[in-house]
C-alpha cells in the first residue's frame, strides 16, 4: 500500500487549523467555539482556547457509555510479585471514582496539584486519571529519584497531597518509598496537608497520625458507599500535569501538558502512527514516571478505546529474557513500545532468540522504539527475531508524543537505518547553524521546530514562563530549540545525532551532567569537577564522573572516588545509574578555562579527536585517558 503520509503531512500545512479542527472531532467536549487556536495567547499561541472538556471522561465514561464497559481498558502484569489484574472500563471508572471522591475528601479541587509517587502498579494510573477528573493538576515522579529530587519537585508543585505506594520492587529488594517521603517533605519548605499512602503486601508503610492515610481503606469504604464523582469541566487550555524532566542544571523543568490539545494529538497518534484499532490490547513497556508512561500507558490508549498493560517488571530477570513474548502472547498485545535499551539487554541474554520461538505471537503487528537513538544493529536484530515493522521515533518529554516518526497508520514509509524518518503533521521541522540561518540537506546543526508547536507540546514551564522562553524559544527567534543535533536528508528523513546540551540517556532515561555535577561539587574534598556521559552497549550512555581534589587532601583516593559514587545515588537517586568516579590531578581545559568534556569523552568513547586548538595543557589529555585506563575504561 503507498503511503498516504505525503498527502496528510501536506494538507496540515495547508490548513492547520481545519487539520486539528478534524483532529479534535475524535474527542467528546464539554463546549467548543469556532477558535481552534489563538496566536495571541501564551508564548507561541495557545490551542483550542475556550474550549472546556474533561480527560478522564474521554478516557473512561464515553467507552462505558458507548459499547466499551465489559472490556479491559487496565491489564497488571507483574512478573517482579507473581502478582496479575484486569479491570474492565466500567470496573475502572468505578476504582476512579473512588478514588476521586477520597481526595476530594481531602480537600482537593481544580487547579490544585498532588505529587504521585508510585510504581508501575493499576493504581498510579487510577491516581492519574482521579486527578484528571477533578482537574487536580498530577506530577508524578519516578520511584528511581532520591529524596532530594523529590523534595525539589515538592517545593515546585507546591502539592496539597502526595499519593503514594509503601514499596517499590527492584529484583532482589524492597525499596520502602515512605522513608523517602517523610524525608522530602522534612527537606522541602512546602509542606502537603495529606499523605495518602496505598499499602502493599510486601511492605507496608507507618503512618503519621494526621497526616498520613490508608489509601486502599478510604477507597474501600468509598466504592462500599457508592461513591460517584462526576467529571469536572476544565478548560482545554488547562493544565492536565506537570512532569519534571532533566534541565542543565539541578533544579528539573516542570513542563506543563493542557488537556484539550494533549488528547487531540494523543488520539491521533494512536490510528495513523500507530495503527492500532479501539480494542486492541497496546503496551507501553516504560514508567509511569516517564512521558512515555503518561502519553502510551495511561492516556492515549485509553482515549482511543484499547486495552492498557501496566507491566511491573523488567525485560530481562523476571523471570527471564522471554517475559515480554509471555506478555504479548498471554494478553493479545497488538504492539509493543519500549526503549532500545530493553531490546538491548534482551538480545545479550538471548541473541539466538530461543525464548521468543517458546509463544504464540501471531497477534504482534509492531515494534515502537524510542527515548534514545536507536541503534541499527538492535533495530535489525529485532526485524529478524520477531518479522514485523519495528518503528523508530523521535520524541520528548516536552512535546509529550511522537516529532519524527514513520506513521505505520498512513502506510508505513521505507525505513532508512538510523533515522526515525519524517516529521509528524503539526511539525516543521528544520535545521539551522548556531546563527540562525538554515542548513541544507545532510548538513549538521541544531534540529528546531518553526512556531506554533501543535497540540500536546508544553505551553510553558510550571510557573517559570521566563525560564520556558528562555530555554527553547530565544536562541532561535520564531522556533523551538529541541536541543538535539542532526541532519534531514535530501528526502527529508532526519537523523537525530546528539544533544546540544549537557543532557545524556542512560537506558532511556534523560539525565543531566550538571545535575550530577552540583552534586559532586557539595563533597568537601572536591576542588572542582566535570560529569560527561560515555557510550555503553547496553544503556546507550553511562555517567563518568571526573573529580579534583582540594590541596591538602589526604584521605585515600579510592575512598573519596566511592563517597562521591554514593553521594550521587543519595542526592539525585539510583536511577542516575552513576558508577564511576574517578579522581585526578588536573582537568583538560581552554586558555579561557572552559572544561573539554567533548573531548574527553572523545577519549572515553575511543573516538579520534582533534587537539583542540585553544587547549591550555595538551599534557592533561594523557592523563585523563591514563585515569580512564587505570578504571578500566578501554579508551
Ligand atoms: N525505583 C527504584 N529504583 C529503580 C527504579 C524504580 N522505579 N527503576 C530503576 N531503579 C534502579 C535500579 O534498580 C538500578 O539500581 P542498581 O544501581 O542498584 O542496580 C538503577 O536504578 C538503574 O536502573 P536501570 O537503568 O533501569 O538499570 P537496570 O540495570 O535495573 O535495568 C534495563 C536495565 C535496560 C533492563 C532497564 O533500564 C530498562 O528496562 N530500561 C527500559 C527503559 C525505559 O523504560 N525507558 C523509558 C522511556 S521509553
Ligand atoms: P525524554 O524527554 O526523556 O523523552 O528525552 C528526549 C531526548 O531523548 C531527545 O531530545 C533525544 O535526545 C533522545 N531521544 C528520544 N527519542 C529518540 C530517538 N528515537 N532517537 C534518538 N534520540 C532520541
Amino acid at each position: 500500500m503507498a503511503s498516504r503520509y505525503h498527502e496528510v503531512y501536506q494538507s496540515w500545512k495547508d490548513d492547520p487549523l481545519g487539520f486539528w479542527k478534524t483532529a479534535a472531532a475524535e474527542i467528546d467536549w464539554v463546549s467548543t467555539t469556532d477558535k481552534v487556536f489563538d496566536p495571541d495567547q501564551g508564548q507561541y499561541g495557545r490551542w483550542y482556547p475556550d474550549w472546556e472538556c474533561n480527560t478522564c471522561y474521554n478516557c473512561l465514561d464515553r467507552h462505558v457509555e458507548r459499547g466499551r464497559p465489559g472490556q479491559p481498558a487496565l491489564i497488571y502484569d507483574s512478573p517482579i510479585t507473581g502478582k496479575s489484574a484486569s479491570y474492565t472500563f466500567e470496573e475502572l471508572l468505578d476504582e476512579v471514582e473512588a478514588f476521586a471522591a477520597v481526595l476530594r475528601d481531602r480537600g482537593l479541587e481544580k487547579g490544585d496539584r498532588a505529587i504521585i509517587y508510585m510504581p508501575m502498579i493499576p493504581q498510579a494510573v487510577m491516581a492519574m486519571l482521579a486527578c484528571a477528573r477533578l482537574g487536580v493538576i498530577h506530577s508524578v515522579v519516578f520511584g528511581g529519584f532520591a529524596a532530594n529530587e523529590l523534595a525539589t519537585r515538592i517545593d515546585d508543585a507546591t502539592p496539597k497531597a502526595i499519593i503514594a505506594a509503601s514499596c517499590g520492587i527492584e529484583p532482589g529488594r524492597v525499596i520502602a518509598y515512605k522513608p523517602l517521603i517523610d524525608q522530602a517533605i522534612e527537606l522541602s519548605t512546602h509542606k502537603p496537608d495529606a499523605c495518602l499512602v496505598f499499602q502493599r503486601e510486601e511492605q507496608a508503610a507507618d503512618l503519621i497520625a494526621g497526616r498520613d492515610h490508608d489509601l486502599g481503606v478510604l477507597m474501600d469504604e468509598a466504592r462500599a458507599a457508592g461513591r460517584t464523582v462526576a467529571p469536572v469541566t476544565v478548560k482545554a487550555t488547562d493544565p492536565l500535569y506537570i512532569l519534571y524532566t532533566s534541565g542543565t542544571t539541578g533544579q528539573p523543568k516542570g513542563v506543563v501538558r493542557d488537556n484539550g490539545g494533549h488528547m487531540v494529538a494523543l488520539k491521533w497518534s494512536m490510528s495513523n502512527l500507530y495503527d492500532i484499532e479501539p480494542g486492541e490490547v497496546f503496551w507501553a513497556a516504560s514508567d509511569v514516571g516517564w512521558v512515555v508512561g503518561h502519553s502510551y500507558i495511561c492516556y492515549a490508549p485509553l482515549l482511543h478505546g484499547c486495552t492498557t498493560m501496566v507491566f511491573e517488571g523488567k525485560p530481562v530477570g523476571t523471570p527471564d529474557a522471554g517475559v515480554f513474548w509471555r506478555v504479548i502472547s498471554e494478553h493479545n498485545v497488538a504492539s509493543l513500545f519500549t526503549a532500545p535499551t530493553a531490546f538491548r539487554a534482551i538480545r545479550k541474554e538471548d541473541p539466538n532468540g530461543e525464548l521468543i520461538g517458546k509463544y504464540d505471537l501471531s497477534q504482534f503487528r509492531s515494534l515502537f522504539l524510542a527515548g534514545e537513538r536507536a541503534d541499527p544493529e538492535t533495530v535489525n536484530w529485532a526485524i529478524d527475531q520477531l518479522q514485523v515493522p519495528v518503528i523508530d521515533h523521535w520524541w520528548q518529554t516536552e512535546t509529550g508524543w511522537c516529532i519524527v516518526g514513520n506513521p505505520l497508520g498512513l502506510g508505513q514509509l521505507p525505513v532508512k537505518p538510523g533515522s526515525p524518518t519524517v516529521p509528524m503533521p503539526g511539525y516543521d521541522v528544520q535545521v539551522l547553524d548556531d546563527a540562525g540561518h538554515p542548513l541544507g540537506a545532510n548538513t549538521l546543526g541544531n534540529i528546531v521546530v518553526k512556531l506554533p508547536l501543535p497540540p500536546s507540546v508544553l505551553p510553558t514551564l510550571w510557573n517559570a514562563d521566563q525560564r520556558f522562553f528562555d530555554a527553547y524559544l530565544a536562541e532561535f527567534p520564531g522556533y523551538y530549540k529541541t536541543s538535539d543535533a542532526g541532519i534531514i536528508d535530501e528526502d527529508g528523513y532526519l537523523s537525530i545525532m546528539a544533544r546540544t546540551d549537557d543532557i545524556i540517556n542512560v537506558a532511556g532515561h534523560r539525565l543531566s551532567t550538571g545535575g550530577m555535577e552540583e552534586v559532586l561539587a557539595t563533597h568537601p574534598d572536591v576542588a572542582e569537577c566535570a560529569v560527561i556521559g560515555i557510550a555503553d552497549k547496553l544503556k546507550g550512555q553511562l555517567p563518568c564522573g571526573f573529580a579534583v581534589l582540594k590541596s591538602g587532601v589526604e584521605r585515600s583516593h579510592e575512598d573519596i572516588e566511592k563517597e562521591l559514587v554514593r553521594l550521587v545515588r543519595e542526592k539525585i537517586g539510583p536511577v542516575a545509574a552513576f558508577k564511576i568516579a574517578i579522581t585526578v590531578d588536573r582537568l583538560p581545559k581552554t586558555r579561557s578555562g572552559k572544561i573539554l568534556r567533548g573531548t574527553m569523552r572523545q577519549i572515553a568513547d575511543g573516538e579520534s579527536y582533534k587537539m583542540p586548538a585553544t587547549i591550555d595543557d595538551p599534557a592533561i589529555l594523557d592523563e585523563i585517558t591514563d585515569a580512564l585506563k587505570s578504571h578500566g575504561i578501554s579508551t
